[in-house]
């Protein structure tokens, strides 16, 4: 037999961040996160399970991927075998539109797009919670890249993980609000976000307030997303991703994702509210910063982040949908 299903998943930026697990195999996370789906960045997987293979093989861009990233795709597969309760390999081939790991959760969309093109291919027919529980193992924040618009992942409470996967908040078509992705640097981060989130919740004395803050942040941010209020959800996402990189700095030994551009195209976008213009900026595990602004401020948004010395690139994006089939294929 061989099945064959294609996914496609776009990336997600988050506004309440994901950093720190209380379960590292289950990837089980410490606190509740909150993000937006983004149209602009994505990753299109096509799994084909055959029973006359031997092992599986991971082709990323076209090119084949060993170590440890193949072994994480491998990984991810096991699951789903299990699941199935078939032990059949498969070809895995994704196309990746996003940077990879410099800060764009390009594992986000790519886990996402696994888990979709996987569980189809080899049968399993999974909710949207199921599938978003299922992808969590590959990559914590891909499980929100399962739902389009704005997606919340609860951290459940249970040991075995069950209740730990991602729910919509709103829809796409809630709201035209537009992320600007501001980069830097596309060289790969030194420290991973999972080796940094490891380091920083054993070792970092902020950790703790960083936790204590989340309910009232996650309340705000809900809040202001149900009105479509900008300054409340750009206030409180830029505050909550400055919160989380204050956790690096505290940890032993310190570490910080910036650079000295990171820093001034944050003070840039100070400097655009300064001037009556609704624009504020989150920071995942890198250098590059994403900024958060209206429709109608588009244009001098880019153009004056296009300005700051030391950018490279400005993509911008529009909120994007949740998973997609891009069709499949069973040959007895
Ligand atoms: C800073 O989801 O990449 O982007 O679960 O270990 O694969 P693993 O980590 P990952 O971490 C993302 C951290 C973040 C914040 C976020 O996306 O919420």
């Amino acid at each position: 037999m061989k099945a064959t299903a294609k996914a496609k998943a776009h990336t997600n930026i988050a506004l309440i961040k994901y950093w720190g697990k209380r379960n590292e195999s289950l990837i089980l996370p410490t606190n509740n996160s909150l993000s937006v789906t983004l149209d602009g960045f994505y990753t299109t997987t096509n799994v084909s399970f055959d029973e006359g293979l031997t092992h599986d093989t991971f082709y990323l861009n076209d090119e084949v991927v060993e170590g440890e990233q193949y072994h994480r795709v491998t990984q991810f597969l096991d699951l789903v075998r299990q699941l199935a309760g078939k032990p059949i390999h498969a070809q895995v081939r994704s196309i990746n539109a996003v940077p990879t790991a410099a800060g764009f959760a390009s594992s986000a969309s790519g886990f996402a797009a696994l888990a979709a093109a996987s569980s189809r291919a080899i049968g399993l027919d999974l909710s949207d919670s199921e599938l978003s529980r299922l992808t969590r193992q590959g990559s914590g924040s891909a499980c929100r890249s399962i739902f389009g618009g704005f997606a919340e992942w609860e951290k459940g409470e249970k040991e075995d993980g069950s209740d730990s996967f991602a729910i919509q908040i709103a829809p796409k078509d809630h709201w035209d609000i537009r992320v600007a992705a501001v980069v830097l640097s596309s060289k790969m981060k030194k420290v991973s976000s999972r080796a940094g989130m490891r380091r920083t919740v054993e070792t970092s004395p902020f950790f703790n307030g960083w936790i204590e803050s989340i309910p009232s942040d996650l309340e705000a941010i809900k809040q202001g997303i149900a009105n479509r209020d900008i300054e409340q959800v750009g206030a409180i996402a830029e505050a909550n991703c400055l919160k989380m990189h204050a956790t690096t700095l505290g940890a032993s030994p310190p570490f910080t994702y910036w650079l000295d551009t990171t820093v001034t195209v944050m003070q840039t976008v100070q400097q655009l509210r300064e001037q009556g213009i609704p624009a504020y900026f989150t920071i995942d595990a890198g250098p590059n910063v994403k900024v958060l602004y209206l429709p109608e401020h588009e244009q001098l948004v880019q153009t004056t982040l296009r300005e700051v010395p030391g950018v490279t690139d400005v993509k911008l994006s529009r909120v994007g949908q949740g998973i997609t089939y891009l069709g499949d294929e069973t040959i007895v």
